[in-house]
């Protein structure tokens, strides 16, 4: 098991001794080129220097994830962030007093500092405040940007519990902040600004309507897989996968009562409502039905845990009540088509 510390905080006062204490020691291992996981307001990030390309190189290797699929930079504010590229444009600017901190990567040509590891050798560096207070205090404690992608196996589910963590990548990792349970709980809205118009790679907490306000002037959606996977290679069109099977369906009722015949473990996702699940198949110990809120925020919030618990419980098959169409939707609706993609 890697090392786990609990960090609390909380609003508007200072951190408790302990807390400093666990922030002190992951600024050692950090400085010492180890990975910590750190709380984010999204899902936990597997952090390393981001200017120190052996331990970013380290990253790679823990997650199985490609050398071509390069990671988001995590900074203390948008002052932190200038260094790293070279361009910083009005839009930026105003993304980042509008957004920042928080669930808004921003993708901008890279400065010659970022590493060609974090960049995959690619021209642009993705950029990210993140607004939880242990990792925004980490982060001015040790006054370096830190490399981090999300701290799973890459292909699985994110975390957005340090028990996620090292349940995915145990002693891979050196150490685990324990933050609590991530408030988004899915991962940030990533903007790409390097183009004109911005446009967004992946959608999330913070959506389009919403970017085009900010930004006083149209925002492209994200494209078709074809088009988001070249300038975006971590959105391949499997991903934030579980070990069941998911299926999206609008009515699963007829679904589940066949698998659970065919003698399989369900997990069955709706929203909002309780499903009708009088009749005695539905009354089987294989079947585990949970439902989510109704509204985007406390959907995301909840489904990337409730997929760990339907998997850790042994689901053969994950079915899930698709969610309504519109903006506000369309990042659960992104992560839930990935994960239902089979290779
Ligand atoms: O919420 C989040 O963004 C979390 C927390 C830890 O900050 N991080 C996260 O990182 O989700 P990761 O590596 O799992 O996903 C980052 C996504 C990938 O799809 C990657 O391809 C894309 O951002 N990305 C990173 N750098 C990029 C760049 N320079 N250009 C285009 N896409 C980039
Ligand atoms: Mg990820």
């Amino acid at each position: 098991m890697p090392e786990i510390l609990p960090v609390a905080w909380q609003s508007d006062a200072p951190l408790p001794a302990a807390s400093l204490d666990a922030l002190q020691r992951a600024v050692d291992v950090l400085r010492g080129g180890g990975l910590v996981a750190i709380p984010t307001e999204t899902v936990y990030g597997l952090a390393a220097v981001a200017i120190d390309p052996d331990a970013v190189a380290r990253i790679f290797t823990a997650k199985g994830r490609p050398s071509s699929n390069p990671l988001i930079v995590h900074v203390a504010d948008a002052d932190a962030a200038e260094p790293l590229v070279a361009a910083w444009p009005e839009t930026a600017a105003q993304a980042a007093t509008r957004h920042w901190p928080g669930p808004l990567t921003m993708v901008l040509p890279a400065s010659t500092v970022v590493p060609a590891v974090v960049r995959a050798g690619g021209p642009t560096v993705a950029v990210r405040c993140p607004a939880h207070p242990i990792t925004a205090n980490l982060l001015r404690l040790l006054g370096q940007p830190l490399a981090a992608p999300s701290a799973n196996r890459s292909g699985m589910i994110s975390p957005t519990t340090a028990a996620h963590v090292a349940a995915s990548l145990g002693e891979a990792v050196d150490l685990i902040l324990d933050g609590g349970t991530c408030d988004c709980g899915i991962e940030s809205t990533v903007l790409d600004l390097s183009v004109s118009p911005p446009r967004i790679l992946r959608p999330g907490p913070i959506d389009r309507s919403t970017l085009e306000l900010s930004l006083s002037c149209p925002v492209e959606g994200p494209g078709s897989d074809a088009n988001v996977a070249g300038r975006s290679p971590g959105l391949l069109p499997r991903h934030y996968a579980p070990r069941a099977t998911l299926h999206v369906l609008h009515d699963g009722q007829q679904f589940v009562r066949e698998r659970l015949e065919q003698g399989e473990r369900v997990g069955w996702i709706t929203r909002g409502k309780l499903a009708n699940t009088g009749s005695t198949t539905f009354a089987s110990k294989r079947l585990q039905h949970i439902n989510l809120p109704n509204d985007p925020a406390g959907y995301a919030h909840a489904l990337y845990a409730t997929l760990h618990r339907l998997d850790d419980a042994g689901a053969d098959a994950i079915v899930v009540e698709a969610p309504p169409s519109g903006d506000a939707w369309q990042a659960v609706t992104d992560r839930l088509t990935r994960a239902s993609k089979r290779d």
